[in-house]
């Protein structure tokens, strides 16, 4: 299969390629990349030279670069990663997000419907449904309730999807992950934000009481997911994926600090982000019912091993800084 990911040079697009190509020798993966500030090719130079990847530049809304790579390549399903992803930037700037995760879905859609893909995988999240309350899990069913312009957009985005699949019966499947957690993933979201300023001698900064809690997957187990999703997911289909593994912001940092023995000083506690869900919970029994899939990783041994390759690979995040810090 030719299998085009887009947003690849990010963190789970980078993670899903390196397990695409690990899993099937068959497949032959091209990478299609704006290389926006979240986008590294670093994250994918130990398979450059792989015969079964290939990288392009372009954005998923410039409509000729897409259409050229669907026609040069034979693209036959398609993985959609790209998008801006930040809560925080979306509110400082949602233009950025209607343009990459709504009009180039819009894109997308309508050149893999142009090319008669034979599937197509939009990958959204679980922040589509809002905040849950305590013990109430979102089913894929529940109404989308998104609370910032990132969610909003992505819920947008899962909409059309749906719409082509109801109107020209393209063969679409969305994915609604939990937060996920891994190596690769940019220093400014929380698990590597707070690592690399453990690392550098600088406070931790928590939002708000810190008591917004996240369930917690391991990038590993959501690329294989997705992988489930893309070979055997059903037409017009939703499934959520999650760990159930739930920690409040605290938690996190507290482990981060244990690990890394620093002083519970190095806390600090700033203003809360506009709009902040206390609680993302969806209920994942439809993609463990239908495509056996299961969560792998215990959340202890793989926020271990994560704050681990932090420390170990500083060459890796420290030019990136800079991007966090003129956001
Ligand atoms: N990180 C999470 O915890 C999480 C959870 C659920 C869902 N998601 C979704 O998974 C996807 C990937 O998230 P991530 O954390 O890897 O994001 P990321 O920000 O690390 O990577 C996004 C990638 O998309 C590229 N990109 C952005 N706009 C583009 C455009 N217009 N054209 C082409 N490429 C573009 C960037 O260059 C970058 O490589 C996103 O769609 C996100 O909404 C992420």
């Amino acid at each position: 299969m030719n299998i085009l990911v887009t947003g690849g040079a990010g963190f789970i697009g980078a993670n899903f390629i390196h397990y695409l190509l690990k899993q099937d020798r068959s497949d032959h993966v091209i990478n299609f990349d704006a290389l926006t500030y979240a986008g590294n090719l670093n994250n994918l130079d130990d398979i450059k030279a792989d015969p079964h990847y290939q990288f392009v530049e372009g954005d998923i809304a410039d409509r000729s670069a897409v259409e050229a790579v669907f026609d040069g390549f034979n693209i036959n399903a398609v993985v959609n990663f790209a998008a801006e992803s930040h809560v925080d930037r979306s509110i400082l700037n949602p233009a950025a997000f209607i343009h990459s995760n709504f009009d180039g879905v819009g894109v997308l859609l309508a050149a893999a419907k142009k090319f008669n893909v034979d599937k197509f995988v939009q990958i959204s999240t679980d922040e589509v449904y809002g905040s849950s309350l305590p013990h109430q899990q979102f089913s894929e069913s529940a109404p989308l309730n998104p609370s910032s312009p990132y969610s909003a957009t992505k819920a947008s985005a899962d909409l059309l999807a749906l719409s082509y699949f109801k109107t020209y019966n393209l063969n679409v499947s969305i994915t609604r992950s939990a937060n996920n957690y891994g190596p690769y993933q940019f220093p400014e979201k929380l698990i590597p934000l707070m690592v690399t300023h453990g690392l550098q001698e600088e406070s931790l900064p928590i939002y708000g009481n810190g008591q917004n809690s996240r369930d917690w997957l391991h990038v590993q187990d959501n690329c294989a997911a997705i992988a489930a999703v893309l070979k055997r997911g059903r037409a017009g289909e939703v499934y959520n994926i999650a760990a159930h593994q739930y920690k409040t912001n605290n938690e996190i940092v507290e482990g981060i600090i244990r690990q890394l023995q620093l002083p519970e000083s190095r806390i600090e506690y700033v203003r809360d982000r506009p709009a902040n869900d206390q609680l993302y919970s969806i209920n994942d029994d439809k993609i463990r019912n239908e495509l056996g899939w299961r969560p792998r990783i215990e959340f202890d041994v793989g926020m271990n091993e994560t704050i681990a390759w932090y420390v170990d690979h500083e060459t890796w995040w420290r030019p990136l800084l800079r991007q966090v810090k003129n956001r």
